[in-house]
């Protein structure tokens, strides 16, 4: 039975993601430090992390001190997408639950190495969206987050992950 949310966020969004979870959920929420300072080795855990270069970050610290049961990774594309790539990069095994859920953006908040990483990235793929002469909404709402920032974090994309809990948690309470 999973005993808590765990997560690793930098700028916010994941903390955002994990905190309305715990709510729905009724289960209580750590950051990954607190969460091996409270919590035993092997309990059944949700983790949900930031997307960095398609890796998650804390993962594999989360798998190592705790029985993950549900992955919840946070990035800038759209929920539900990337789920496939996501996995094979971090090699979740199909045992593990995922789930994308589209984070923000904000450059103002990024320092360091993340900073320098994402002004590059960002500018590449500025000039990729604009050079489309098709654009969908996807990528219309990629170029606002890209020039203006923005957190895209609700309720609503957290349904998948919470139809998840009710189908294969919630009646082992
Ligand atoms: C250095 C860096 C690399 C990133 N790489 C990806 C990526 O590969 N895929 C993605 O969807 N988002 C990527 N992002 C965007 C973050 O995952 C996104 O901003 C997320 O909402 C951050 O979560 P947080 O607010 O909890 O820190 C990257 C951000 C940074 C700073």
């Amino acid at each position: 039975m999973i005993q808590g949310i765990v997560y690793t966020s930098n700028t916010g969004n994941t903390e955002k993601y994990a905190k309305h979870l715990g709510e729905k959920l009724s289960l209580p929420v750590y950051t990954l430090e607190d969460a091996k300072r409270s919590m035993g080795k092997g309990t059944p855990i949700i983790y949900l992390g930031w997307i960095m270069a398609s890796g998650i970050k804390g993962y594999k610290d989360a798998q190592k001190n705790f029985c993950v049961r549900m992955v919840c990774a946070v990035g800038m594309g759209q929920t539900g997408t990337q789920q496939k790539e996501i996995r094979e990069k971090n090699q979740i095994p199909a045992s593990i639950e995922v789930f994308t859920l589209q984070g923000g953006f904000d450059m103002q908040r990024l320092r360091g190495i993340n900073r320098f990483m994402m002004n590059m990235v960002s500018k590449t793929m500025t000039k990729s969206i604009e050079e489309k002469t098709d654009r969908t909404p996807e990528d219309e709402d990629m170029l606002d987050l890209l020039k203006n920032g923005g957190s895209r974090v609700s309720l609503e994309h957290l349904a998948e992950p919470i139809r998840w809990y009710e189908q294969n948690e919630s009646r082992e309470k």
